[in-house]
């Protein structure tokens, strides 16, 4: 497995593997690397002949006073981790080397970014869609994969790469979770033991939700109340949103009577957890 630093000699690398004819997949990351990364690279492994991985904490995804400073690093953990799963490249940048001086093109996506993380968050997207664009220019990827877990995320980019005609491929990986349902983030080593307990209705309120669409509940507003009630006994957690929507277009849904994403957001403490999970009012 390879380290490399330098935008050109990542390009340089994929060039070769691409006339070589082997397909590039590429999984890009944050770093701080979890079960659920993992899987991602795993999936990504058996889609390709060579596996590249980014590790680059973007500052332009992040607003400011959030955590961009404190999310959490450790490169050296990481490298073995990603060496456990068989990636061949970890591309790790720095900085001043993706946001030179006088850096100024940004790619953005106009409407299904305006809701949910992207209303919680402004300017988010563009930071995710514009590293992200970056990164397949570089890592030339046939080939990459992202996280449920990010749902928002996920359908941005397919929607950045349909409208901008990016030759990748994108696909989806479901949500990987801790034994005890709470779904992995690098975010949670922010968590103290009694703040992960609280985490932990997050994922049971979807479950809650889940179980009113089997009963035969439709209402939109009724799923709603008793998510949030059974995410706020106290004050342990504040909910940011809680939502159902269209899971392609993203638009609010007052009916439920197909694949319909519950979308979550939450503070634990310093944490902003999200969580989600697409409710089918037919069981299958
Ligand atoms: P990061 O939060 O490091 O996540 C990298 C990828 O792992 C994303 O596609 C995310 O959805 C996925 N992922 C994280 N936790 C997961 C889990 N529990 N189950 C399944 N997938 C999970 O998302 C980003 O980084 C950044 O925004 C990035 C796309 C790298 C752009 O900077």
């Amino acid at each position: 497995m390879q380290v490399v630093a330098d935008v050109k000699e990542m390009q340089r690398l994929s060039e070769v593997w691409r006339r070589e004819g082997k397909i590039i997949s590429f999984v890009p990351t944050m770093g701080y690397l979890h079960e659920g990364h993992l899987a991602l690279m795993k999936m990504a492994r058996k889609k390709g002949d060579v596996l590249v991985i980014s590790i680059f904490v973007n500052p332009t995804q992040f607003g400011p006073g959030e955590d961009f400073e404190r999310y959490p690093r450790d490169m050296e953990r990481d490298k073995q981790l990603a060496e456990s799963v068989g990636v061949d490249v970890i591309f790790a940048p720095e900085v001043q080397d993706m946001y030179p001086e006088g850096y100024q093109t940004f790619v953005e996506v106009i409407e299904i970014t305006k809701p949910l993380c992207g209303r919680s968050r402004p300017g988010h997207f563009r930071g995710v869609t514009t590293v992200v664009a970056k990164l397949f220019n570089i890592v030339k990827p046939h080939v990459a994969v992202f996280g449920e877990k990010d749902f928002q995320q996920l359908q941005v980019i397919r929607r950045m790469v349909k409208d901008l005609n990016m030759d990748v491929e994108v696909l989806g990986h479901p949500i990987v979770r801790e034994k005890d349902g709470l779904a992995m983030s690098s975010r949670n080593v922010y968590l103290s033991p009694e703040e992960r307990q609280a985490a932990l209705r997050i994922s049971r309120s979807l479950g809650v939700a889940r179980e009113l669409v089997a009963q035969g509940v439709r209402e939109a507003p009724e799923v709603l109340r008793k998510v949030r009630e059974v995410l706020t006994p106290d004050e342990g957690l504040k909910i940011d949103y809680v939502e159902l929507r269209d899971p392609e277009t993203l638009k609010e849904v007052s009916h439920i009577n197909g694949p319909t994403l519950l979308a979550i957001a939450a503070f634990v403490g310093k944490a902003r957890l999200i969580d989600n999970a697409i409710i089918s009012p037919i069981e299958n």
